[in-house]
């Protein structure tokens, strides 16, 4: 069922120093911040040959990403995203299956409907859904 890599997301105390270690240190390129306020972050999108690093930092006082950075204040990963063809159909069978689905469809940080799965039935890790 599931595609693609689209990104791995690490979550960020400094957006603007963390950009720099990913364009100066790193030498990639980099996207433009971008807020997303139904989510709760501020993105940068690191654009690399084969997938994307989308760099993540709290946007308001009720961000997710805030209570990830209380636990791990340097930062760290934060999801992984995979591509599905259908994120309708990858739902109903996730709930089938017993996965516990986060919430409904969202719109996300590319204009694509995704959706977030339970870091407890995904191996500890918190997994987002793209419909590429
Ligand atoms: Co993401």
């Amino acid at each position: 069922m599931i595609g693609r890599l689209n990104h791995v997301a690490i979550a960020v105390p400094d957006l603007d120093a963390a950009t720099a270690t990913y364009r100066d240190t790193l030498g990639a390129r980099v996207s433009d911040p971008l807020a997303l306020p139904e989510h709760g972050v501020t993105t940068v999108f690191v654009e690399l040959p084969n997938t994307k690093i989308e760099l993540l930092h709290p946007l308001g006082e009720t961000s997710p990403v805030a209570r990830f950075l209380e636990k791990s204040p340097s930062g760290g990963i934060h999801h992984v995203c995979y591509e599905v063809d259908d994120i309708e159909a990858a739902a109903a069978r996730l709930r089938r299956e017993g996965a516990r689905v986060l919430g409904e469809v969202k719109t996300g940080a590319h204009g694509k409907p995704v959706l977030f799965l339970h870091p407890k039935d995904f191996c500890g890790t918190l997994v987002e859904l793209e419909q590429a």
